[in-house]
């Protein structure tokens, strides 16, 4: 059988509906390590929220195998590479992954060390996926 991640589909649904979700994320991951926070240096972050938004719901259908999530995490992939417009070096990944496990464990009123398991799990599809393309 096949892990759809119905789990993580909706713990990310009870964090949406917390209004301050991803700002909150931006504020963890920013501080969580000094070669972050100069990397946002000119970003719009009301963009930035939206597609951070897009990103995880595509994380979350790629971790579970669907093929359509496949093109979006592709141009993320792309994005993040050493050649992209916003490359990240491979050993920041943990940090991103720690902040949004630090965002959901405060939001998601049902968070619990098995559910921050399974986020660290499918989470960490994408990371190496982006690893893989960097
Ligand atoms: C250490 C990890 C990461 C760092 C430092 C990072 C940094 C950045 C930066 C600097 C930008 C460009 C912002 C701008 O346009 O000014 C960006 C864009 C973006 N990131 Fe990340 N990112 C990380 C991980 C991720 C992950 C894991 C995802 C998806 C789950 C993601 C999704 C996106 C998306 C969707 C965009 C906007 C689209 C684009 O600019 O192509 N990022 N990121």
């Amino acid at each position: 059988m096949s892990d759809h991640y119905d789990d993580l589909q909706q713990s990310y649904g009870r964090c949406l509906r917390e209004k301050n979700f991803i700002e909150r994320f931006y504020e963890i991951f920013l501080s969580s390590h000094p070669d972050i926070a100069p990397m946002f240096a000119e970003t719009d972050f009301q963009k930035q929220r939206m597609a951070l938004r897009r990103g995880i719901s595509a994380a979350i259908s790629h971790a579970a195998g669907s093929s359509l999530a496949r093109r979006t995490i592709d141009q993320m992939a792309d994005a993040h590479s050493r050649t992209g417009h916003a490359p990240v070096p491979p050993q920041l990944y943990p940090y991103w992954l720690n902040s949004l496990l630090q965002a959901v464990s405060e939001t998601d009123p049902a968070a619990n060390p098995q559910l921050i398991e399974r986020w660290r799990q499918g989470m960490t599809v994408v990371t190496d996926t982006f690893i893989k393309h960097h």
